[in-house]
């Protein structure tokens, strides 16, 4: 099964609507001869009624960073999905770990927000990763077990195709210490087994992403282990060129295969 590979820039708390416009810009016009990747970027809330302007006429995806499971009410502060809908956003990065770790966001909550965003036909970049002390401890496969079975405790075999999971080491992210290939390839191959105790042969469709640290030095040899299908960029998604040659080293890696 050959899955496209998809490279999301999550921008984190970073750019305002002007750079939001300029970025884009510029990435736009970097990538018009790259063909095989599937390229997103996410922008903070306030920037995504620019993002989507900007990404009109480009194959360029626009994700939000968060969203409330609900789709109204008093909740101070939050999001919805129907409110990102109407932006013309495509999908939205679940559980990253600074939200995790900052803004309590837990497993039962986070389940309630993948099926409110495969209801409302967004797709669903679920981040799950262990932290250093789980991964010194031999933990890594315990943590990782429960945040994909309870993140994903409400999805159906028939949606699961339509879920991209981010792999995200706690300790790879905005560190520099990125995980080495033989290590995320593990971590995402076991990942890749858990969804297909949910969904069987549906695991082989369903994207997995490698994030933390991930530059243009790092990204050959990381997207081209077997089960490694993309990444979620942090800091090296903020520059256009070195974002770009993220996404070239994601499309040399498939013509290659
Ligand atoms: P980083 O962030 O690439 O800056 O480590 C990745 C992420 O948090 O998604």
């Amino acid at each position: 099964m050959s899955r496209k590979p998809l490279i999301v820039g999550n921008w984190k708390m970073n750019k305002t609507v002007a750079q939001t416009k300029e970025l884009i810009g510029q990435i736009a016009t970097q990538i018009t001869k790259v063909v095989g990747v599937d390229v997103g970027v996410a922008p903070p809330f306030l920037a995504l009624s620019a993002g989507i302007e900007a990404t009109r006429n480009t194959a360029i995806e626009v994700f939000a960073q968060n969203m409330h499971e609900a789709d109204s009410g008093p909740f101070t502060g939050e999001v919805s999905a129907p409110m990102l809908l109407e932006l013309g956003v495509q999908g939205v990065i679940l559980g990253h770990s600074e939200r995790r770790a900052y803004f309590n966001e837990t497993d039962r909550a986070l389940a309630l927000k993948v099926r409110k965003a495969l209801d409302s036909k967004l797709v669903p970049l679920l981040c799950v990763g262990e932290s250093e002390e789980e991964r010194d401890g031999d933990l890594t496969e315990r943590r990782l077990r429960q945040q994909i079975q309870e993140g994903l405790a409400l999805v159906t075999a028939d949606d699961l195709a339509r879920i991209v999971i981010a792999y995200e080491p706690i300790w790879a992210i905005g560190t520099g210490a990125v995980a080495t290939p033989t290590q995320a390839q593990e971590a995402i191959s076991f990942i890749r087994a858990l969804v297909a105790d949910i969904g069987g042969a549906a695991a082989d469709q369903v994207r997995i992403l490698y994030g933390g640290s991930v530059t243009d030095q790092s990204a050959s040899e990381l997207l081209a282990q077997p089960d490694i299908d993309g990444a979620l960029v942090g800091g090296a998604s903020l520059d256009a060129q070195t974002f770009t040659r993220i996404i070239e080293a994601a499309a040399a890696v498939t013509a290659a295969a």
